[in-house]
């Protein structure tokens, strides 16, 4: 079958890797695409946020399986547009993605199936933001309703930053998704990744991550798209997961279902974990970058026919083989980071370290120009390794990011410090 996989980061290099291996693609497109994806399938520019530009260009080269990475074209409804047009397509509905795209509409739905999750409330003014803030305290966390590119979350740990946050974001510094906001009772716990497929109805857990959302050292610094990733999360139990399905994911997508927004694609709940018990910080719509890399590398091939189970309704004959080893990802960044950053910097040796089942450099922002490997972008590469064990993993995948010589690069060197 010919695949076409949208989005350019090392999500959508490691989703076309794990699609490429397997027999039944015939042919892989990847739109925008990066270098890392140049190498192994061919790149089409197009607007992947235009649903009319998508189905054109899946007819013009008979496209019958459409992997949506990002979350703003699932937000713009080209799923939508896919399925309409009679194109097979994994990721959800722009509907159903609203459970990534607003945050007041997640909390409301929690609240209607009994989910745990932080106590909040919604504000559309900054008035009464500021009340309800004086009468909470901090530590407390503000949020930007809409989506935010990872920019839209202030966890306060005192109440001048609380009211600093507030009035940013009414002040319009996030745009219109600024223009209500979530504030919520600050959980303490461990934060992991659980990502479960969904065809509507059938619930399939495929496995979790912990990320590394700040920049510095023992998660010290801003937050970032994230600077690392393993899998499996070891506080991630299988009793904190069968818990997680119960209380949390199931019953949010029978009340998907029973609004008439069932939800079909990959359903990435971030948990918060204290003592045993998950609660939900927040729901994305698809794979988080960087964890979907550490997923591919232990799902391999079969990643493709569980998507393609997922567009089609048929998890429930599905059954996931697990490789059971570990998988850990490291970011490699250019330097400036999640600030602003130079462009254009040559990056040498990548072509030298090994590539096989067990090591990968996923590419994220890059471009080959004049025939050398240039970095386009502030998550530039995802050098990402397995092992039997999580040490093994990230002594292979330090082993790589040392052959990789960027001056103008940077990682943390501490990716999994929590497991080890
Ligand atoms: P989000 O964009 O919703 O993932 O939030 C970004 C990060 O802020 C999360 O990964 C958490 O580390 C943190 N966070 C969000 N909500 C809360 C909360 N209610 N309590 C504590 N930390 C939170
Ligand atoms: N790595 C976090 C995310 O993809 O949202």
């Amino acid at each position: 079958m010919n695949i076409l996989v949208l989005g350019s980061g090392g999500r959508e290099h490691a989703l076309a890797w794990a699609i490429m291996q397997n027999p039944k693609c015939d042919r892989l497109i990847c739109a925008p695409g990066n270098a890392g994806m140049a190498a192994i399938a061919e790149c089409a520019a197009l607007d992947i946020n235009n649903g009319s530009a998508v189905i054109a260009f899946c007819e013009e080269v008979a496209i019958d399986f459409v992997v949506i990475g990002p979350e703003a074209p699932l937000a713009a409804g080209v799923a939508d547009r896919l399925q309409a047009a009679g194109i097979a397509c994994f990721g959800p509905s722009a509907a159903a993605a609203r459970l990534e795209a607003s945050k007041a509409f997640t909390k409301e739905i929690c609240a209607a199936v009994g989910a745990p999750t932080a106590a909040y409330a919604h504000f559309t003014d900054a008035e009464a933001a500021i009340t309800y803030i004086r009468a909470q305290g901090a530590p407390i966390v503000i949020k930007a309703d809409g989506l935010a590119a990872g920019k839209g979350v202030v966890v306060a740990m005192n109440e001048v930053e609380a009211l600093e946050a507030v009035d940013a974001m009414f002040a319009g510094a996030l745009g219109e998704a600024g223009a209500e906001v979530v504030i919520e009772e600050f959980m303490q716990g461990e934060e992991a990744s659980f990502f479960v497929l969904v065809d509507g109805e059938t619930c399939l857990p495929i496995g979790t991550a912990q990320d590394h959302k700040r920049v510095g050292e023992g998660d010290t610094g801003p937050n970032t798209g994230g600077m690392g990733a393993y899998s499996p999360a070891p506080v991630l139990t299988d009793n904190v997961a069968e818990t997680a399905l119960a209380k949390i994911i199931r019953p949010t997508m029978a009340e998907m279902a029973r609004r008439g927004t069932p939800y079909q694609g990959v359903l990435y709940a971030g948990l918060m974990i204290e003592n045993g018990a998950p609660r939900l910080v927040e729901y994305n719509v698809r794979f988080g970058d960087p964890e979907c890399q550490v997923l591919m590398m232990r799902l391999g091939a079969q990643a493709l026919d569980l998507m393609l189970a997922c567009a089609e309704g048929r998890l429930g004959e599905m059954a996931v083989n697990w490789a059971d080893d570990h998988a850990l990802t490291v970011v490699m960044a250019a330097q400036g980071y999640p600030g602003s950053y130079e462009k254009g910097s040559v990056i040498k040796g990548v072509e030298d370290c090994p590539e096989d089942s067990a090591h990968m450099v996923f590419h994220a922002g890059t471009s080959q120009q004049a025939g050398q490997l240039v970095a386009t972008g502030g998550r530039v590469l995802n050098v990402t390794a397995r092992g039997d064990t999580l040490q093994e993993a990230r002594d292979r995948a330090y082993g790589m990011v040392d052959q990789i010589d960027w001056p103008e690069g940077f990682c943390r060197r501490d990716i999994g410090w929590r497991a080890l």
